[in-house]
């Protein structure tokens, strides 16, 4: 099967946290792009030089305006295209299976417009056998068949939003493919903009490559968080137990406790695995239903350890002030998605505590049906706080010397080394 004489190299569906720094990197190295999306505030965004994305900048859309990149609505831009990659959302249903809708939409989109020797990527996160047995049938409706007509693979998305050290280029891509000769087609696509390719057996191997690096970080998470809570109580610091266990150069890989899981991937894709393995197999994923359960419960321990440390002021957690500062789910991005601060906000107000917060990167904080300004001078409020409760450590705080200030300090990071800070 030979590939098609295109205008457009790739299109991307999907313009979000995935979608468009793939486009990036892809228009870096010389490829026409186009970013399709369902959205018409992004799409005009893009194509006015917007960013909404944290890593990348306003300067950063343009320089990809300027390399011919192009953002729309309009599906039939995949007709032009030698290759194209799915980035599209794979929430929870209330059910908690992956939601594929917007995976298979997109899929149908494809369909509508799919030609002989195109290459369909899919990178959205998802239970192994969705390449072969969601995406292919939807592919081929058409009358093409994959591996014979058209090329599919599934590549994993590894991004790490705000790591200044990995990007796209020097994190290996992860690729499989229906076929042999897809998975090569496929490596050869990644292996013009990313530095290097690791290809597995087929597209359910790679699909579960990615929930095992997902889940292994998540139960890693919940080991620790389940550590913090009896080292509190036998008055033993983990953060010092781990800094001494890493010290040992092979066969440990340190993890941190916090206040909870964040963001749009570890609370969320184990589940993918968990849900397939009871669906088909009948059986629970005993090691996920655990992890689960310790890092769903951190919130309310926080919500304790802040009562607390309240009443040891003599203070009741009902009339007090507390300030939560940083409530994204990771340090130095403004994504909020599954961020444990809302859950700690939501106990602490129904507890009657007076809750405001800051972070650097969110002005208006929504939770639950209220919402909540940013407060206007960070000092002036973890001074007058009852509490302060640390949930992320922005690379803009000094959390010592705001520790000192306080009345009460809440560090769930671990970052303080001041007196008057508690850690978790
Ligand atoms: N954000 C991360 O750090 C991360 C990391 C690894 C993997 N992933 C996975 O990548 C996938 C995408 O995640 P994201 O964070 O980029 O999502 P996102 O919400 O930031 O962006 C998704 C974009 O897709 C668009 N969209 C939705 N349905 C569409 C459709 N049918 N056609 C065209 N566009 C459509 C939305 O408008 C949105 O702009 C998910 O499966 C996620 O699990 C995300």
């Amino acid at each position: 099967m030979g590939r098609p004489v295109a205008n457009r190299d790739l299109v991307v569906i999907g313009m979000g946290y995935v979608g468009l720094p793939l486009a990036q990197e892809a228009t870096r190295a010389g490829l026409l792009v186009t970013g399709l999306d369902v959205s018409d505030r992004v799409v005009d965004g893009l194509n006015a030089g917007r960013s909404h994305v944290d890593d990348l900048g306003d300067a950063d859309v343009q320089a990809m305006l300027s390399a011919g990149f192009e953002a729309t609505q309009d599906a039939s831009a995949i007709a032009d295209a030698d290759t194209v990659v799915i980035c599209v959302p794979t929430p929870l249903t209330p059910e908690g299976g992956p939601d594929l809708g917007p995976v298979l939409s997109a899929a149908a989109a494809i369909a509508a417009h799919l030609r002989e020797g195109q290459l369909v990527i899919l990178e959205s996160t998802t239970y192994p056998g969705t390449t072969s047995d969601e995406l292919r049938p939807v592919l081929e409706s058409g009358g093409l068949v994959a591996g014979r007509d058209f090329h599919l693979a599934f590549s994993p998305e590894r991004i790490d939003p705000g790591n200044p050290v990995f990007g796209m280029r020097n994190t290996p891509k992860v690729v499989g493919g229906h076929t042999e000769g897809c998975t090569q087609v496929a490596a050869d696509f990644y292996g013009r903009f990313v530095d290097t390719v690791v290809t597995t057996r087929g597209t359910r191997e790679a699909e579960m490559a990615k929930l095992l690096e997902n889940t292994y970080r998540h139960i890693n998470i919940a080991l620790v968080n389940e550590m913090a809570r009896f080292c509190h109580e036998l008055d033993i610091d983990l953060w010092d137990v781990i800094a001494a266990a890493k010290s040992k150069p092979f066969g440990f890989q340190a993890f941190y406790p916090g206040p909870g899981v964040g963001g749009h991937c570890i609370p969320i894709d184990p589940n993918y695995l968990s849900y397939q393995v009871q669906a088909k197999l009948g059986y629970p994923f005993r090691f996920v239903e655990l992890a689960q359960e310790i890092n769903a419960g951190m919130p309310a321990y926080v919500v304790r350890r802040v009562q607390d440390l309240l009443n040891e002021e003599g203070k009741a957690l009902r009339g007090s002030s507390v300030v939560l500062l940083g409530v994204t789910y990771k340090p130095d991005i403004a994504d909020q998605r599954e961020s444990p601060a809302t859950p700690i906000a939501m106990q602490l107000m129904d507890k009657g505590a007076s809750v405001s917060f800051h972070d650097p990167h969110v002005e208006q904080w929504q939770v639950g049906s209220s919402v909540l300004s940013r407060v206007a001078d960070l000092h002036e409020a973890v001074k007058e706080a009852d509490a302060v409760v640390l949930l992320q450590n922005h690379r803009s705080y000094n959390a010592d010397d705001l520790a000192s200030i306080a009345r009460s300090f809440l560090d769930t990071r671990g970052v303080t080394t001041h007196p008057k800070a508690v850690r978790l």
